[in-house]
């Protein structure tokens, strides 16, 4: 197994899962809607909230064939799917959180118009010109070869498809407070500057739609309504205290910078 597939593993992830629903109080044979689950499958800076707002500033309506990349659990694809009427192909590189994306949409009743890829966003099985939106939350940093990565997201995407994604960047200052949500060591962790994404962005043939740092928002937004107590993250990730506490500590004293951004494919 890799580092990375060891850092994302969760040995028995679908007992978890059942097992947290239950815990939640909700029946999970009575067909489970997206909300229900936002805090457990929405694995990224901002949780559900942050998955609404990149929705509305990338436009996505009814009917669009999105990709979602290192799509996780699936969270993402399910709420596309079910607010957004959507019909969306995910590539995930852990098959365990495959596994445990595949059990959540027939959960939710979601099967038929979400399918999961175990893969690399690196190789991705699809063909030129496939999809309107390319969709991609905190999942950039475990990549290192950034050009490779943003040429098969313009390869995959048809002309004038917008490619809408948010993570972490590098500022300069060592990232240097581990374990991390996305990274057990340093050797997983490739942040870039803002700069840098966009720059490289521009090379591999998109436009910039929008850019913007959210890191004070986030900083400074309320936290979410607490979820009932079963159902959060911690259910798949190990340690999740210490990586979020690391996070945030990093993203306070300027190690690291949260931004998004929407780019059209040219
Ligand atoms: C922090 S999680 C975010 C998951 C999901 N995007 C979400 O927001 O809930 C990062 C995800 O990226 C996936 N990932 C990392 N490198 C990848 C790659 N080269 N190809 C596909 N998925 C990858 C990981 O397996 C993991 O599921």
């Amino acid at each position: 197994m890799t580092r990375l597939k060891a850092h994302y593993a969760a040995r028995d992830i679908e007992a978890r899962i059942l097992e947290a629903i239950r815990g939640a109080g909700l029946n999970p044979e009575q067909q489970l809607s997206p909300d229900d689950l936002g805090a457990l499958d929405h694995f990224h800076t901002g949780g559900l909230r942050a998955s609404r707002e990149l929705i509305g500033l990338a436009g996505i309506q009814a009917g669009d064939q999105v990709l979602d990349i290192g799509a996780g659990l699936g969270g993402c694809a399910r709420l596309l799917a079910s607010s957004q009427d959507c019909r969306v192909d995910c590539i995930e590189y852990s098959p365990d959180y495959c596994a445990g994306a595949v059990l959540l949409n027939r959960l939710t009743g979601l099967a038929d118009r979400i399918e999961m890829h175990e893969g690399s966003a690196l190789d991705m099985p699809f063909p030129a010109d496939s999809f309107d939106v390319a969709w991609m939350q905190n999942v950039g940093m475990n990549i290192e070869d950034k050009p490779a990565l943003y040429a098969e997201i313009h390869r995959v995407l048809k002309p004038g498809g917008r490619f809408a994604f948010q993570e972490m960047a590098g500022e300069g200052l060592p990232t240097s407070y581990f374990p991390l949500p996305w990274a057990t060591d340093p050797g997983d962790s490739f942040l870039i500057s803002a700069d840098e994404m966009q720059s490289l962005l521009r090379a591999s043939g998109f436009t910039a739609e929008v850019f913007e740092d959210t890191s004070e928002a986030h900083l400074n937004s309320a936290a979410a309504p607490a979820a009932p107590q079963s159902l959060t993250l911690g259910v798949f990730v190990d340690n999740l205290g210490e990586k979020a506490g690391n996070a945030r500590r990093s993203l306070e004293e300027g190690r690291i910078r949260l931004v998004r951004g929407v780019f059209r494919a040219g």
